[in-house]
């Protein structure tokens, strides 16, 4: 099995990367550039606890061995555990009434996450990777073509 290896964790503002290495290549060649496949971001937004979360895997010889599917996973345990501290200290120095937002949702508001996936209607890979992972369709958009997903966690 080939498990993705988290290399590099990058906070700026309003997004979270992680760099998705192959690890079979990174353990022969101990090369991080080579053994790149793709990434995974979060894009914080302002409701408290909501994340856009995505996933590219843009090499084509790092698809279908369940790299995206294994990526995202982490991602969303991840999420669970830092959203909250990340999207604090993302937002609270540039929308000054964040933290008062936040604060006044309460300890049951701030509890609750929502991850978002924005999915063209015609990627049946990712719509079919979300849904096993749980997100459920809630709108579609003519305009950009696209369904929206959620994950309520
Ligand atoms: C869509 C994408 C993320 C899939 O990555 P991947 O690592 O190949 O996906 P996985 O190997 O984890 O596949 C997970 C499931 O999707 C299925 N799948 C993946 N690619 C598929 C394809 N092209 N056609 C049909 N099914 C596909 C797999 O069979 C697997 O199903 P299973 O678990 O039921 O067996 C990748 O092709 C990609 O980056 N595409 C461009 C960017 C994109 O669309 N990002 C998603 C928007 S957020």
């Amino acid at each position: 099995m080939f498990v993705p290896s988290i290399l590099k964790f990058e906070l700026y503002f309003l997004e979270c990367t992680f760099i998705i290495l192959d690890n079979e290549r990174y353990a022969t060649s101990a090369d991080e550039l080579s053994s790149i496949v793709g990434d995974t971001n979060l894009f914080f937004q302002e409701e408290p606890g909501a994340a856009e979360i995505e996933v590219m895997i843009a090499e084509e010889w790092g698809r279908r061995r369940g790299l995206a599917t294994e990526a995202l996973e982490l991602m969303i345990k991840f999420g669970n555990i830092h959203i909250h501290s990340l999207i604090l200290r993302a937002f609270c120095s540039i929308h000054h009434d964040y933290l008062t937002r936040v604060l006044l949702s309460g300890k049951e508001e701030l509890g609750k996450l929502k991850f978002v996936a924005k999915i063209k209607q015609d990627n049946i890979p990712s719509i079919h990777i979300f849904s096993k992972l749980g997100f459920i369709q809630v709108s579609e958009s003519q305009v950009f073509n696209e369904f929206t997903f959620e994950l309520n966690v």
